[in-house]
């Protein structure tokens, strides 16, 4: 009766009903697309890891050479910015290689990260980021979040599933000083943060622990802001130092120590803000002084630069690299320098790549905390 009402009265109103219903309906329909299409290529990856095969699952595009921070721990933080852009200009994929190239790979992977250099400061990220979207993929974009406020937050939340922020530290001070940035950017980047929660954009943050900002995590103030901040849910790794600089910015072992306790006694206390990284990260650096793991395993993340290479099997390998816009993913797959990842062990603490060379035993108790916290927080 309400509804017919509306109609006559209110035809605006009724279409944008109408025009709801069927975006929740095509959205299911999406949904459920989406999910099959998941199935199948988890199991054609499965077969190929029971015959032995190394086969990527998750991609990562690394979409430009410009980044327009300082960051001390990362390469594109380079402060010539003039010589930066340039690069970018002569070497980054345009908009059509880009889609080309996350069309080749998408019949791969469950997952898509798209990062750089800074992601938001090429003109057609929304444009790429529909495009994975229209592959049926999920997208989690990783940014420094300085610039968000300059794109359509409205198309943005529909052509990604979570926005990764980093944001090291939650004090201006220290942030600054890691990301070589001034104090007006900090503020910008946290009223981007409260845009993301205005356009309920789902989201976490992520910080790089160095020797300039472990303290606010022994004292755990940056949790404590999180959550005064309505942060669900955060991420950290330490520093993995550069090889081609001479300083570190590791904090010394005790230093280390006393941070991973204190995270494991946060994790154990509290449920908000979640901690996607699980205990056993914190406790191995705690024994060992690093992580462990059997063999890296980079190789289930297909790593496209911005100029579409893949260098394998990773970005410390920078003369062994092929290009997707000549070669295909099985190519690339199907080189014999992967079998490098079995010995190497560089990666002291990075916790992408201890993640992703950990057992389905240490993922599959990753997934359970995650339930675990579920149940706690809705069933008391
Ligand atoms: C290379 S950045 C690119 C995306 C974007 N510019 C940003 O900062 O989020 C991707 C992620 O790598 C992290 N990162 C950079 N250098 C790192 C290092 N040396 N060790 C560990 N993580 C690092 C950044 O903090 C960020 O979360
Ligand atoms: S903002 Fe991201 S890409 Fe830029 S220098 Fe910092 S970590 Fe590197
Ligand atoms: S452990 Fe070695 S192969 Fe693996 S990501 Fe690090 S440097 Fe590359």
């Amino acid at each position: 009766m309400i509804k017919i009402k509306l109609t006559v009265i209110y035809p605006p109103f009724s279409s944008l009903m109408h025009k709801q219903q069927s975006y929740i309906i095509s959205s299911s329909y999406e949904k459920a697309m989406n999910a099959i299409r998941t199935i199948k290529v988890l199991g054609r990856w499965s077969l190929n890891r029971l015959q032995g095969k190394r086969m990527p699952l998750i991609a990562v595009f690394s979409m430009t050479h410009y980044c327009n921070y300082y960051c001390a721990m990362c390469p594109f933080g380079d402060p010539d910015k003039d010589a930066q852009m340039r690069l970018a200009m002569h070497r980054d994929l345009s908009t059509e290689q880009w889609m080309h190239i996350m069309s080749k790979v998408a019949p791969y992977v469950i997952w898509s990260i798209v990062e750089g250099g800074e992601p938001t400061s090429r003109k057609d990220i929304l444009e790429l980021l529909e495009h994975l979207k229209g592959l049926g993929l999920p997208v989690t974009m990783i940014t420094n979040g300085s610039l968000l406020h300059t794109l359509d937050l409205d198309r943005l939340k529909h052509c990604v599933d979570y926005i990764c922020l980093s944001i090291d530290s939650l004090r201006q001070e220290s942030y600054c000083k890691i990301r070589g940035v001034k104090p007006e950017i900090f503020k910008r980047v946290m009223s981007n943060l409260m845009l993301l929660k205005d356009h309920n954009i789902k989201h976490y943050i992520n910080s790089v622990i160095t020797k300039w900002n472990a303290e606010e995590f022994i004292t755990q103030e940056y949790f404590d802001i999180a959550k005064n901040l309505g942060i669900k849910t955060v991420s950290m790794t330490f520093v993995e130092d550069r090889a081609d600089v001479n300083y570190s910015l590791l904090p010394d072992r005790s230093t280390m120590v006393k941070v991973c306790n204190s995270i494991l006694d946060y994790m154990e206390r509290y449920d908000e803000p979640f901690i996607l990284i699980p205990p056993l990260y914190w406790e191995q650096i705690i024994e060992y002084g690093r992580v462990l793991f059997d063999e890296c395993g980079v190789w289930k993340s297909i790593f496209v630069n911005a100029d579409g290479t893949v260098m394998v099997p990773c970005w410390k390998y920078k003369d062994n690299a092929y290009n997707l816009l000549e070669h295909d993913v099985e190519y690339v797959w199907s080189r014999e320098e992967w079998a490098e990842v079995k010995h190497c062990r560089e990666c002291d603490v990075l916790a992408c790549i201890w993640y992703s060379s950990q057992s389905p035993t240490v993922l599959a108790n990753g997934y359970m905390r995650g339930i675990r916290m579920l149940i706690r927080k809705h069933l008391g």
